[in-house]
């Protein structure tokens, strides 16, 4: 089957295209290097051996996507291009919603105009749950009010989604609920290097780590959680990358709309996973407790069984994992700079 992955040079997205090919995908990337570099392509081809078609294009642009569409003639797509920081996303709520929302019509109408393309996969999140009134969290929890825009696009999103399916019955979308994907290839080529300093946890401790920031600032150390820290379900990354080929495989045995959680089943903490770094890496890591981050919630951990009964989804890898594998990145990251 040919895919067309959308942000298929960014951090999940790479991964992703990488155990595509391996699964004997065909791929093509659109993706505006927004937040990705193009010598990822480069670090795919040395990966898998195959340099996927590539349009530097914005998802937006239908007249663009159109094009891709006469000549690629994709039968599925996976959908990442969007933006995606959490607290940005606060001030510049029109930029979230017109390129998270803009993006996904125009792939929806050019499903409608090729209708040989009927695979849809889309990139949710578990901000969906909102403050979960338990854990672990199932799909068929509610979803709740976000708390920023970023997590109102995937709510909404998602909404649209189950109503194009209502009435579209040809179609297959697996809406894919990602918890907190960290890690890194294991090549080291491929991982998430994001620019000045970052939102996200694990990206933090990698900068840490490799002294490019002094120590990590802990944020709320009261939480109603064993520690007081924020317990968080922590997925590698090329974990999350074979729940994609999973679901495309499943889409393949046309199901209509499916919804999967993609996480571990575990939650550990900031304060574990600060630990849990340390003995992966032997190295220390400087924490100072800080106030509570605004928007935070206490207590975030997926319940798996349905990917795992549904699409035979279970980890290879575990925190430590995906603690070596992000340093060893950052640090080759850090030489090449
Ligand atoms: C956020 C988003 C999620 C998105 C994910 C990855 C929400 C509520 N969360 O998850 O949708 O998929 O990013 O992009 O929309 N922490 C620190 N110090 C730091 C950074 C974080 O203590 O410097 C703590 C946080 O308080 C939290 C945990 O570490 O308890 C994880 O935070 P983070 O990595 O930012 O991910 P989430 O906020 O869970």
């Amino acid at each position: 089957m040919k895919v067309l992955v959308t942000g298929g040079l960014g951090f999940i997205g790479s991964h992703t295209v990488c155990e595509l090919i391996e699964s004997g995908y065909d791929v093509v990337i659109a993706d505006n290097l927004y937040n990705s570099k193009i010598d990822v392509l480069d670090r795919i081809e040395k990966i898998t051996g195959v340099r996927p078609h590539f349009y530097n294009i914005n998802v937006q642009d239908k007249e663009a996507l159109d094009k891709l569409f006469a000549k690629e003639e994709p039968e599925g797509i996976i959908h990442f291009a969007a933006y995606k920081a959490v607290g940005e996303s606060v001030y510049k709520p029109l930029e979230y919603y017109e390129n998270n929302f803009d993006t996904t019509f125009a792939l929806l109408w050019m499903m409608r105009k090729y209708p040989k393309c009927k695979n849809f996969v889309f990139s949710s999140s578990a901000t969906i749950y909102g403050v979960p009134d338990h854990v672990p969290l199932k799909e068929t929890d509610p979803r709740k009010d976000a708390t920023s825009p970023y997590g109102e696009t995937k709510v909404v999103i998602e909404r649209i989604l189950e109503d194009i399916a209502k009435v579209n019955k040809e179609y297959n979308i697996a809406i894919l609920r990602y918890f907190n994907p960290i890690g890194a290839h294991k090549s080291g080529l491929l991982g998430e290097d994001p620019n000045g300093i970052p939102n996200n946890l694990l990206p933090y401790i990698n900068k840490v780590a490799t002294g490019v920031l002094p120590c990590v600032n802990v944020f709320g150390d009261d939480y109603p959680t064993p520690d007081g820290t924020g317990v968080r379900d922590y997925i590698h990354v090329l974990d999350l990358a074979r729940g994609h080929v999973l679901a495309l495989k499943k889409l393949e045995t046309n199901p209509g709309l499916v919804t999967y959680n993609l996480g571990t089943g575990k939650g550990t903490s900031v304060l574990e996973i600060i630990k849990d770094y340390e003995k992966a890496t032997g190295i220390k890591i400087n924490y100072v407790i800080k106030p509570r981050r605004a928007g935070d919630v206490a207590e975030n951990y997926a319940d798996c069984s349905k990917a795992k009964n549904e699409l035979g989804f279970t980890c290879k890898y575990n925190v430590f994992d995906a603690c070596l594998d992000g340093y060893n990145f950052q640090k080759k990251e850090n030489q090449n700079k």
